[in-house]
């Protein structure tokens, strides 16, 4: 939600920014803009629209030199987007440029007092009262830019991410945050700003990861100095080393992003359970289980806590974990536990399941379990993030990083991890035999291969994009673990393609959504031979003899659905509790393909942002 991104030193800042914002766009995209300062000259720049319209703008507009610059792309909060709610925002005085990611929520009585003392305001964004806020100690205190940033972040109540200069003193950025990420890029001699590594990989490996309520100056000259912003002790910052590189965040040969992370999916998944996985061995290692290993196993039930596409991977989770290693498991929609007085006991495990790891929602479910007393366990894919930080013990996806908007990647590499975790503790448990342990061992090492051959369906499936791609609406039914694969392959389609889509438990379409059935509506049934596979071809004969349109997900060389379905599209087989990791591929591809053939932004789907760092 809103990328942030800076560059103070000894080159020139505008290529860096600029770079930096295509790299970020993934995280809001509806307005962007750049401030510039070249030792005599502040230059701003914005424009509602993408950073490929800011670009053409500045290019015609400013001149881009200057060693010092920000930038950023919004997604709206406060005030629709437009010119003069984008970033950066300028103080009254037009000292100070800030941009931020995150929402000040008591921003109208800060305001109100604000206006009281004579300030102006052009937008109707918080960020420009926290900019006159700052403005304001500076010339009531008179304090320098960093004491005044933290003496009036700590009148704000809400989450930011923040950069603020004073182009009077043109060697220091002030950064600070509170639920919502922020990396400085350390390099020497110069700096980066940023709300994830992407901007500056090329330059340095050296990030630091400001905690939640700490803030730094950043000085051309001096270094990093970071500090807590509530009580102004000074924090000697940890210097992470970056593993990221410059492959895992272009599109390479692709055309989207999205195209690319479902290919890259056989990869990473090998790189979840690398490490991990000893098939021959018949041994699960992972560190975080293993070192609360008695917590998991005197846990009365298991937690999971998530939003969207993570919330389908632990409802895959919930059927996998009881079946194997019989613990009752409940999933919830983070927004809704933490506002409704959850029952939460001391022996519950929660697990909280987040790709990007700053989810707001998810963040606050987290804090509300510790508070009491669960041990909260985080599957994560964004190594460093605020949930993996937050969270008592947890596991990495490594799945690499995810751009494109509609996660792919992110959701199978969590059902992997998931799909470990409960293996591991089933064996330990008792509950699962030797036989089925190693079976299950040895085939989920197989997946990726098998995914591999999933993918080469592709252009069949193609095939079926465009013959369905004009429906207004569609049904997608699964049973059993492919029920929430059912769900995802819904939302993967309304997010992207904007066609309404709604899953359902193939059982329950008598209960109601059978009514929608007439030659119109295409059903999209996922019917492995596993599982409950008579009842969902009887399912399918009932979609059937109301005339519609089926596509089914199948198994190899069935015959049965191929009988009855307009189209069917296979899958290798493999054991019932992994066919939720082949039955995805298919209906990421059809929701890419025909989002394609629509002529939608597969990557940067309206109104969406990748990470929601706001309630
Ligand atoms: C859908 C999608 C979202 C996210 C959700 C949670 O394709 O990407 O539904 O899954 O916003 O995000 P994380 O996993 O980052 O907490």
């Amino acid at each position: 939600m809103c990328g942030i991104v800076g560059y103070i030193g000894y080159r020139e800042a505008y290529p860096i920014v600029m770079k930096g914002l295509q790299r970020l766009e993934y995280r809001g995209y509806d307005s962007a803009g750049i401030a510039l300062f070249d030792d005599k000259e502040l230059k701003v720049s914005k424009t509602k629209g993408k950073v490929a319209d800011l670009k053409e703008k500045i290019e015609s507009e400013i001149d881009t030199s200057g060693t010092l610059g920000i930038g950023h792309t919004r997604w709206a909060t406060h005030g629709v987007p437009n010119d003069v709610n984008s970033h950066p925002h300028l103080s009254n005085s037009g000292n100070l440029v800030i941009i931020h990611n995150g929402i000040i929520e008591n921003y109208e009585s800060l305001k109100k007092e604000l206006t009281k003392r004579g300030y102006k305001f052009e937008s109707d964004t918080d960020t420009e009262v926290l900019v006159n806020l700052i403005e304001d100690v500076i010339k009531e205190e008179d304090v320098k830019l960093g004491k005044a940033v933290q003496i009036a972040l700590n009148q704000t109540v809400g989450a930011y991410a923040i950069a603020v200069f004073d182009k009077t003193k043109p060697n220091e950025i002030v950064v600070a945050r509170l639920g919502s990420p922020l990396a400085i890029g350390v390099g020497k001699e110069e700096f980066f700003i940023a709300s994830d590594a992407s901007p500056f990989i090329e330059f340095t490996n050296n990030a630091i990861y400001l905690e939640d309520g700490e803030m730094a100056v950043v000085r051309r000259d001096k270094g990093v100095k970071v500090r807590k912003i509530k009580d102004d002790s000074l924090v000697d910052p940890y210097i992470q080393e970056l593993q990221l590189n410059l492959e895992q965040i272009e599109k390479n040969n692709f055309e989207h992003f999205m195209l690319k992370e479902i290919y890259e999916q056989p990869s990473a998944i090998r790189d979840t359970y690398r490490g991990r996985l000893h098939a021959e061995e018949g041994i699960i290692r992972m560190a975080g289980v293993d070192d609360n290993l008695e917590r998991f196993l005197n846990a009365k039930r298991i937690l999971i806590v998530a939003c969207g596409t993570s919330w389908h991977a632990g409802l895959v989770a919930e059927y996998i974990f009881e079946d194997l290693a019989r613990i009752p498991v409940e999933v919830e929609y983070a927004s809704e536990f933490r506002y409704r007085n959850p029952i939460i006991n001391s022996d519950d495990v929660v697990i909280a399941i987040s790709q990007s790891g700053e989810t707001a929602d998810t963040m606050a479910a987290i804090k509300l379990a510790k508070e009491k007393g669960a041990f909260v366990f985080g599957v994560c894919n964004v190594v460093g993030s605020s949930i993996s930080r937050e969270t008592n013990a947890g596991a990495y996806t490594h799945a690499g990083p995810e751009i494109g908007v509609a996660s792919t990647k992110a959701f199978t590499t969590q059902i992997t991890v998931l799909t470990l975790m409960a293996l591991k503790l089933a064996k330990a448990k008792g509950s699962i035999s030797n036989t089925d342990f190693h079976m299950h061992l040895q085939e989920l090492e197989t997946i990726p291969q098998k995914i591999e051959v999933a993918l080469q369906e592709n252009d069949h499936i193609k095939e079926v994009a465009f013959k369905y791609k004009d429906a207004r609406n569609c049904l997608y039914l699964g049973r059993g673990f492919n029920f929430p694969v059912a769900l995802e392959g819904a939302l993967k389609l309304k997010e992207i393609s904007y066609i309404h889509a709604e899953g359902y438990p193939a059982a329950e379409m008598k209960h109601g959504p059978i009514a929608l059935i007439d030659e119109e509506m295409p059903v999209v049934v996922i019917a492995t031979r596993k599982g409950h596979y008579e009842k969902v071809v009887s399912n399918i004969q009932e979609i059937k003899s109301r005339q519609g349109k089926i596509i089914g997900i199948v198994t190899e060389g069935d015959t049965s659905v191929r009988d009855l379905a307009d189209y069917v599209i296979e899958v290798p087989d493999t054991i019932e509790s992994l066919t939720p990791l082949l039955t995805t591929i298919p209906l990421q591809l059809l929701s890419y393909h025909i989002a394609v053939l629509l002529g939608k932004n597969v990557d940067q789907p309206r109104n969406l942002a990748k990470s929601v760092t706001v309630e």
